[in-house]
């Protein structure tokens, strides 16, 4: 009975997906999109390379008409993502800036992409995956040229290109207790004992079949222990393909705990999956002979994942 979008509703979360606008037009696309789900978050559209892709030169379209099909349908948008690494131009990225001037093609990037769209995308990954799998910072343009400051710097632009905005550092492998997510909280106690602005800390959750972490309930508490909210921003759980119904089964007990975890914490305010259809999730392009890692199928038919979040919700 009822969709998941009607069923978030109720529970008062959110349960997003990831939006590419060049498959907008397919009919069955749109229509699961918008049955489903009470979020979007761009999948590629709002990052710098193509938002940005030369200095100065700023391209819409492709963002707008992802956010133009959430207001269409009444959902809400996830702004994703503003300062990265990865998708990144090389005219940032090999720009040869010196500190300053980095600092005002960063401040440039983030007061224009945030204010375009101040009052209709609310919350944001201001900075996406600065820390690396080591738990250390990643090296990036923003880390060589600023030191661990970029994420302060970025944060408070952030808040001064729209103060109503909620603010949030994303990353991947994070979910459970370990050396990377003990990195981040050190960061995030460190920004909030400086006064920088951070609501809350997205968690990607790409995450392979049967290997939830056990302390992924912990560690969301220990993020909303210190009066951040946690998001579930990016989930998707893969397995070898094709899939056997023995790893359908068992990512369908996956999908409950993560969403089970989420809705038993306050302050986890939802949960997005990384694309509306295994047609076209960004697994089998990025993880070799793996796939099959969302709740809708390729057929866009429900599958044990979609039925298993249907009941935790
Ligand atoms: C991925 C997209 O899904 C792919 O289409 C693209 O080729 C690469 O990026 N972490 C993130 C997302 O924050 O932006 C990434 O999205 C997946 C990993």
């Amino acid at each position: 009975e009822g969709s998941l979008r009607d069923l978030a509703d109720q529970r008062g979360v959110f349960m997003g997906t990831a939006l590419a606008s060049h498959r907008l037009n397919e009919a069955a696309y749109a229509q699961t999109a918008a049955a489903e789900f009470n979020s979007v978050t761009h999948e590629n559209d709002l990052k710098w390379e193509a938002v940005q892709p030369q200095q100065g030169q700023y391209s819409w379209s492709g963002a707008d008409r992802v956010v133009d099909f959430a207001e269409d349908n009444g959902q809400d948008v996830h702004g994703h993502t503003l300062v990265w690494h990865s998708q990144l131009p090389s005219w940032v990225s090999g720009g040869g800036f010196t500190a300053d001037q980095l600092l005002d093609v960063m401040d440039d990037h983030i007061s224009t992409t945030m204010g375009r769209y101040a009052g209709r995308i609310d919350t944001w990954d201001v900075v996406n995956e600065p820390i690396g799998d080591d738990a250390r910072f990643r090296d990036s343009v923003f880390h060589r040229t600023l030191g661990e400051d970029f994420v302060a710097e970025s944060l408070r632009m952030a808040r001064a290109a729209d103060p109503a905005a909620e603010l949030y550092i994303n990353d991947y492998s994070i979910d459970g207790v370990n050396a990377k997510s003990d990195a981040y909280y050190d960061l995030v106690v460190d920004l909030l004992d400086q006064g920088v602005p951070l609501d809350g800390i997205g968690f990607q959750s790409h995450l392979i079949v049967g290997q939830v972490p056990a302390s992924m309930r912990q560690n969301i508490e220990r993020f909303t222990d210190l009066g951040l909210k946690v998001r579930i921003t990016e989930l998707d759980i893969r397995m070898n393909v094709p899939a056997s119904q023995a790893d359908l089964e068992r990512q369908a007990d996956d999908y409950r705990e993560v969403v089970t975890t989420c809705l038993e914490v306050d302050g986890c305010a939802g949960v997005t999956v990384w694309g509306v259809t295994d047609a076209y999730s960004w697994v089998p392009d990025h993880f070799d002979g793996q796939g099959a890692a969302l709740p809708i199928d390729g057929s866009y038919q429900p599958k044990p994942a979609y039925w298993a979040v249907h009941e935790a919700l």
